[in-house]
């Protein structure tokens, strides 16, 4: 089969060519109908019918693979390597759906997980899928603010935390920052479960607060039975950023997504069972959702759990890591490789990673410098893909499990089947030719494995994606895009206010928020602005109350220092501005819209565009003049 005739196919008929998909994952119930398109943009998959994801990706496979590892954990930052085989898996998921259970955890309550990146999280993710409870998971990374403010929105029964996780050597405390986070929202948990990893001493709330050793002890030998879920039922909400400051909650079914993912590691992935898969995303990120936890586990795959960096003990270890488990499937992000290019290429060749049929890379454009180095250092094939939180897996990518399709540098490659994929005219609405620039968007039905709406909010899933393009009811990526004349798509970075720093997903809207919460801010302005390592990363600019509170430049370095430890403490480090520059006005329309984009063009040395609309041209000014080399 030719991968455009898939594509047609997927497109033209729908409903036949998912229910064949379907027939991927397990069902208890048959579904009634395949499609429910009757109220778009809202789309229902495989309605009626019932099924459950820890089944499909534990409990299918005790048959024919008990024995065979499931989970593999390496921890890099303290020295431990633990393999769970499939049965020891379902054990450890049962154990901790017994202590949910306990705790008054039932199908629809949300279960908040805050974790590093040890097995407990994965038992905890499948453990709520196993009984119908929703996760929703906040990155390890984020602080007291950001975590307070997905608290309040998911409203847990549960919070499973740790007492620490560790990056590059360093203890990271996970706790304080959870006390915190509870102390700033308004909502509290029934009950905090803490795996204790003896890395941080931490205080415990009485009656609250509860040890996960001791209760896993106590439900050691439970038996909890897979609760059937309806198709449409919630799986879990993850948190990404969008054009304001409030985090939406992305919804996901749990059929939708089983086949989406099982689909996927099928034609995408081309991953088979008894082989393992390595992401080196985390659990925090949809990526770690997909590709660490669900969809290798859903092929039968085992899967990597891998705390740590791409540099310790030294830039061999991904590769260590694919030799060592003959990994057939890797996943990672351009920024991993970029950081491993400015190391020794020598690295690439000193383990033996015959056992890798392709490296798959995305959560960022994949610069052509960076993908050729990779291609050629590693021997092994590159593929880009390109999708979205809100997507769940891959809207552009090749599919060599249905067609081998030869790669171009700097595309992610065509439409994925389900996906109906259009360039758009910002302000028109109309189709763009091939080589014209439009805004990446896709016609509902959004396939399965998307998100199913905003998190308690019909209203802004409905506003925000599907009501930005003129004169059409079309999903938008937010993402500017290029199709050449081979049906290669190109992105070419975000139509809004999102930027990627290192692969995540942050809104300039929430930094901005954290910097104005200092008393000595009046108003400030966030941009992405690029950079060869990171791809973006956020660049300040702040109108101070008092300006003469910088008169000095010891002052000013003050303030700098202070305000990035005001973002540190609320958001976390990864949403840092690299600088924070001090301007007594900011460049604005006459309608006072802040003209981020003419800000973000001067910060990159280019033309700051059209300015017939600037309220004070000595606003542009003062931003060239801080940011131009002194
Ligand atoms: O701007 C696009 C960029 O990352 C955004 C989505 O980020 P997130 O929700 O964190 O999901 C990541 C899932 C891999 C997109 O809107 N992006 C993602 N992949 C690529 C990309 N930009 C260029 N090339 C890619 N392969």
């Amino acid at each position: 089969m030719n991968l455009k005739s898939f594509h047609r196919r997927s497109l033209d008929e729908r409903e036949a060519f998912w229910a064949e998909q379907a027939a991927l994952i397990d069902w208890h119930t048959p579904f009634e109908r395949v499609l429910d398109d009757s109220r778009l943009p809202f789309t229902r998959w495989f309605v009626g019918g019932q099924t459950n994801l820890c089944h499909n990706a534990i409990d299918r496979h005790l048959a024919t693979q008990a024995d065979k590892p499931a989970l593999i954990f390496v921890s890099s930052e303290t020295g431990e390597e633990r393999v769970f085989s499939f049965a020891e898996l379902h054990r450890e998921v049962q154990r901790m759906a017994a202590i949910m259970g306990s705790l008054g955890v039932g199908r629809g309550d949300r279960v908040l997980i805050y974790l590093p990146m040890i097995p407990e999280a994965v038992f905890a993710m499948y453990a709520c899928a196993r009984i119908g409870a929703i996760h929703s998971v906040v990155f390890g990374g984020f602080a007291s603010h950001s975590l307070a403010t997905r608290i309040d929105d998911a409203q847990p029964r549960l919070i499973v935390s740790a007492d620490a996780g560790s990056r590059g050597g360093k203890v990271v405390p996970y706790k304080p920052l959870l006390d915190e986070a509870l102390g700033l929202g308004s909502h509290q948990p029934a009950a905090v479960l803490m795996v204790d990893r003896g890395l941080a001493a931490f205080s415990r709330v009485a009656g609250r607060d509860l040890d996960y050793a001791e209760q896993r002890q106590r439900h050691f030998d439970a038996q909890v039975p897979v609760t059937w879920l309806e198709s449409n039922e919630i799986s879990y909400t993850l948190y990404t950023s969008g054009t304001t400051g409030k985090p939406k909650g992305v919804q996901r079914d749990v059929g939708g997504y089983a086949v989406a993912l099982a689909a996927s590691m099928k034609h995408i992935f081309c991953g088979r069972p008894g082989e393992t898969y390595f992401s080196s995303s985390d659990i925090g990120w949809v990526v770690g959702h997909s590709y660490i936890v669900y969809g290798p586990l859903l092929a039968g795959m085992a899967t990597i759990l891998y705390e740590g960096t791409p540099l310790r003990p030294d830039p061999g270890i991904l590769w260590e890591l694919v030799a060592r488990y003959q990994v057939s499937v890797m996943f990672s992000a351009p920024t991993a490789i970029r950081v491993l290019k400015k190391q020794d290429p020598a690295w690439l060749t000193r383990h033996d990673t015959r056992s890798l049929r392709a490296l798959f890379l995305a959560g960022e454009p994949l610069d052509e410098p960076t993908a050729r180095w990779i291609a050629e250092g590693l021997g092994r094939p590159i593929i880009d893909n390109y999708w979205q939180t809100e997507t769940g897996w891959p809207i552009l990518t090749v599919a060599h499990g249905i067609e081998p399709t030869p790669t171009r540098f700097g595309s992610p490659g065509m439409p994925m089947y389900g996906f109906d994929v259009r360039l758009l005219h910002e302000q028109t609405g109309e189709e763009v030719g091939n080589n014209e620039k439009g805004v990446v968007a896709i016609v509902p039905p959004l396939p399965p494995g998307c998100l199913q709406t905003v998190w308690r909010d019909d209203e802004r899933f409905v506003k925000t994606y599907f009501s930005s393009i003129p004169g059409r009811q079309v999903y938008s990526t937010f993402d500017w895009g290029i199709r050449d004349d081979d049906g290669y798509y190109f992105i070419l970075g975000r139509t809004d206010d999102v930027i990627n720093v290192a692969g995540h997903r942050l809104g300039t809207r929430e930094i901005e928020e954290s910097l104005s919460s200092h008393a000595a801010v009046a108003e400030c302005a966030v941009v992405g602005v690029a950079d060869t390592l990171k791809g973006q990363v956020a660049m300040a600019f702040a109108v101070l109350k008092d300006p003469a509170l910088v008169a000095q430049p010891a002052d000013r370095l003050r303030l700098e220092g202070e305000l990035m430890a005001t973002v540190d403490r609320q958001l976390g480090a990864v949403a840092r501005p690299s600088r924070v520059h001090f301007v007594t006005v900011l460049p604005k329309t006459r309608s006072g819209k802040v003209l981020r984009r003419s800000i973000q063009a001067l910060c990159e040395g280019r033309d700051p565009g059209d300015l017939t609309t600037i309220e004070d041209p000595s606003a542009l000014e003062q931003v060239r003049a801080a940011v131009s080399p002194a």
